[in-house]
């Protein structure tokens, strides 16, 4: 088992963190959707978000803050204004993936087009459902750019998800959002469930599978919106005061969200001292106070069912493993290929870096052995997550390690260097 040959002293303090980027996506959609003034309060201050910001600005809505509350004046159903320019969704899938299901409703034509990394990623998942639905909507090698015609013959599904995708799942239940008729997505695996939280949509349990309906009935309204803090964001933070000796960490007011908290229950599992405080709700999603204390942690094994709710925290819970008693192995995780880098192979090569034994599968990996070098200088391949999981580690193995191109946290958490520096008493 490796121990922390650190540079951190202790992680003392309280951070709070800007909204949840997933929950923040959902409120400016759902806010520019509906008819009038919606008010959106902690909004994520991350790119992607200002991704959806922009996208919906191309459409006609309008923005502004007043204070630190973003105010959305919604143009109501069906009344965008045909956009002038290609819709840039940058490198947000959540963007593109959820936009699709709602252009394929609008009366007029629009292209969805990503930065680099998103215009790699593969976006038939949607375009298969949604071509079911009888949409006009077409892309030349299952990715971006999509473009997307109008058609007056929607019509609603039932549809079995393949993937345990929540960007999947949200873009049919906001196209059936158009339609009298209901439709059903039915998911074996639970992801992440703000879309039908914050739309109020009908949800049933069959066995061990899900059936969210929808249909225009639950078309959203303007409204109040309190974001979460962004429990994702709070991960790193997590797992460093948890390895560091002398630590006590407080998180205010973040995501409580059970189908976003599986990392909670592993590290948990794992032995890490970690309480909850404080639940409350706000747009029927729970949130609270986080309270994480120093702790030897010993590696468990994950089960299949708990990966898509634990999707984004893959890299800092490795970070974890490495420090853990026995053996850490990821399988059933092949959908982190498919994220802002394929994420299996952005970790195997960094930790091979420091010298421990990592065994790549199609599906995960595994990671054994000791630290044999810990001046490191590890490639945030420009991804967001890779980049905080590998600045967490270069600050856990001592003072000669790095990580190159971290400018990409800002994609999710601009705030994170400064969240260290608050936070992190170095030696
Ligand atoms: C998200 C869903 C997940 C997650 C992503 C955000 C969302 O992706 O990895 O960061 O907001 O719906 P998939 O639904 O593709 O698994």
């Amino acid at each position: 088992m490796n121990k922390p040959f650190s540079k951190v002293k202790s992680v003392k303090g309280e951070l709070t963190f800007a909204g949840d980027k997933s929950i923040s996506h959902r409120a400016i959609f759902f806010s520019s959707m509906a008819n009038g003034k919606s008010v959106i309060k902690n909004i994520s201050l991350s790119e992607d978000v200002k991704s959806t910001q922009k996208v919906f600005k191309e459409l006609g809505v309008e923005f502004y803050y007043d204070k630190s509350d973003l105010i959305v004046t919604g143009l109501g159903k069906k009344n965008f204004l045909p956009p002038k320019n290609f819709l840039d969704c940058g490198n947000s899938g959540t963007t593109a993936r959820l936009a699709s299901g709602l252009l394929i409703a609008q009366n007029f034509s629009s292209t969805l087009i990503g930065d680099e990394s998103l215009s790699k990623r593969p976006m038939q998942r949607v375009i298969e459902p949604l071509k079911l639905m009888g949409a006009k909507i077409e892309s030349s090698n299952s990715t971006l750019p999509i473009i997307i015609n109008p058609t007056d013959t929607l019509k609603p599904i039932e549809y079995d998800l393949p993937v345990a995708s929540a960007q999947v799942k949200s873009s049919i239940l906001i196209a059936g959002l158009h339609l009298s008729d209901q439709s059903k997505v039915i998911e074996k695996f639970i992801t992440r469930d703000h879309t039908e939280r914050m739309l109020e949509l009908p949800v049933d349990t069959v066995g061990n599978r899900k059936i969210i309906s929808t249909s225009e009935k639950f078309y959203p309204v303007a409204k109040e919106y309190f974001i979460p803090g962004d429990v994702s964001s709070s991960a790193f933070f997590i797992v460093l005061a948890l390895l560091t000796n002398n630590s006590e960490l407080i998180i205010k007011n973040v995501s409580l969200n059970p189908t976003r908290t599986g990392f909670i229950d592993i590290l948990r599992k794992m032995d890490g001292n970690i309480q909850i405080e404080n639940v409350k709700y706000s747009s029927n999603e729970p949130y609270g106070d986080i309270i994480v204390k120093s702790s030897a942690l010993k590696n468990i094994s994950i089960d299949e069912s708990i990966i898509p709710n634990i999707i984004d925290e893959i890299p800092i819970l490795s970070v974890a493993g490495i420090f853990a008693e026995g053996i850490f192995e990821m399988r059933n995780c092949k959908e982190l290929r498919y994220k802002e880098s394929d994420r299996i192979k952005s970790i195997c090569d960094n930790l091979k870096k420091a010298g421990l034994n990592v065994e790549e599968f199609e599906d995960g990996f595994c990671i054994e052995g000791e630290i044999k070098n810990n001046a490191v200088t590890f490639n945030s391949f420009n991804d967001h997550r890779i980049a905080m999981a590998f600045s967490i580690l270069a600050m856990l193995i001592g003072n000669k390690s790095s990580v190159d191109g971290i400018e990409c946290v800002s994609i999710s958490n601009p705030d994170f260097y400064p969240q260290v520096k608050r936070v992190v008493n170095f030696n």
